[in-house]
């Protein structure tokens, strides 16, 4: 009997000293989390006064408008002739190193995309493709089944083109002047573009006067299925001889209306990178429309710049 009363006394005991010391330390954790919180606020705060946020904002919430004065004073440096008074922010995402690849997501609006389809339905014809020696038409005809159309930025009534045109020059650094016209394609469900260099080899195509070192893509439509970029040899992959040219494997970009992807052609010392290899996988569901514009390693003059098709696979035995 009196050990059940010493316990009963102990447990009650208990309870009397543990409900405020829980009640306590509810307190002491409330005060620390409000007043550590607080102190997490200020400390981001204070980042925002160093400039921090201010610089980083903009980039990831906005693209090619420009900054607000405040915003730019104190970043701005007097610019040269040719210069801007303003800061340019495009963000982008690294998608491979090997080939070079760069997506850069809204990089225009919905608006622009479809005004640029509008300007392309009325050109448009079955595209072509740059022939090697001992090729016809006939022979390459399942190569490249989209439709398409060269249109250069000042044939564009709209001026979207122009506007588009300019924002490439700075996503590239790239001057206009090294632009070949835009050449807008359209696949249809079951159309495709085998892998192919855009590069021009001179063994392959005879000496040019400039060479493709980059390519930038505009997609101008959401495609709900298949119609994926692809890069087959991404970082060596499948290059052991066994690819063929039709097979839709390595890194795929799904395209997305208004994002645009570039790629480079050639490596910083000239010479043709052979992991650019790349092609447009079959469309499944709905309609594939690009813009795409090559990008030279000279500037181009009048007869470049129109109607320069693009080259069909290279030569690969399965
Ligand atoms: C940016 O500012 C320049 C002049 O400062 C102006 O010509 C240009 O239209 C502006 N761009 C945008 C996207 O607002
Ligand atoms: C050019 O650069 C690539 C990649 O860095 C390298 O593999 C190649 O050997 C270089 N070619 C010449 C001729 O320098």
């Amino acid at each position: 009997m009196k050990i059940k009363t010493v316990r009963g006394n102990w447990s009650w005991r208990m309870n009397k000293i543990a409900f405020p010391s829980v009640f306590l330390l509810c307190i002491f954790f409330f005060l620390a989390g409000f007043f550590g919180s607080t102190l997490f606020f200020q400390y981001h705060s204070q980042e925002d006064e160093h400039g921090l946020r201010q610089i980083q904002r903009p980039r990831t919430t906005r693209l090619l408008e420009n900054l607000t004065e405040k915003e730019t004073e104190s970043h701005l440096l007097p610019a040269g002739e040719t210069g801007d008074n303003f800061i340019t922010t495009i963000p982008f995402q690294v998608l491979s190193w090997n080939p070079h690849a760069l997506y850069f997501p809204n990089f225009a609006t919905a608006e622009q995309c479809e005004s640029i389809i509008e300007t392309a339905k009325e050109g448009l014809k079955p595209s072509t493709l740059v022939l090697r020696v001992g090729e016809t038409d006939e022979s390459t005809t399942g190569i490249r089944t989209s439709s398409g159309v060269f249109i250069s930025a000042f044939e564009d009534k709209t001026g979207v083109l122009d506007v588009i045109e300019e924002k490439i020059a700075r996503a590239t650094k790239i001057p206009r002047t090294h632009g070949e016209a835009f050449n807008v394609l359209r696949y249809k469900v079951g159309q495709k573009y085998s892998s192919h260099y855009d590069a021009l080899h001179p063994d392959i195509y005879g000496p040019q006067k400039s060479q493709r070192m980059a390519s930038f893509l505009l997609y101008l439509s959401d495609v709900p299925e298949g119609g994926e970029t692809m890069f087959p040899f991404e970082n060596g992959l499948n290059m052991d001889g066994s690819y063929y040219y039709e097979k839709c494997i390595g890194l795929k970009v799904k395209p997305r209306k208004g994002d645009g992807l570039l790629f480079y052609s050639l490596f910083p010392n000239g010479t043709i990178d052979p992991m650019s290899l790349h092609g447009s996988c079959p469309v499944i569901k709905g309609e594939k429309w690009v813009a795409t514009k090559w990008i030279r390693d000279q500037v181009l003059d009048d007869e470049d710049t129109v109607f320069m098709p693009i080259p069909p696979p290279p030569p690969l035995e399965r």
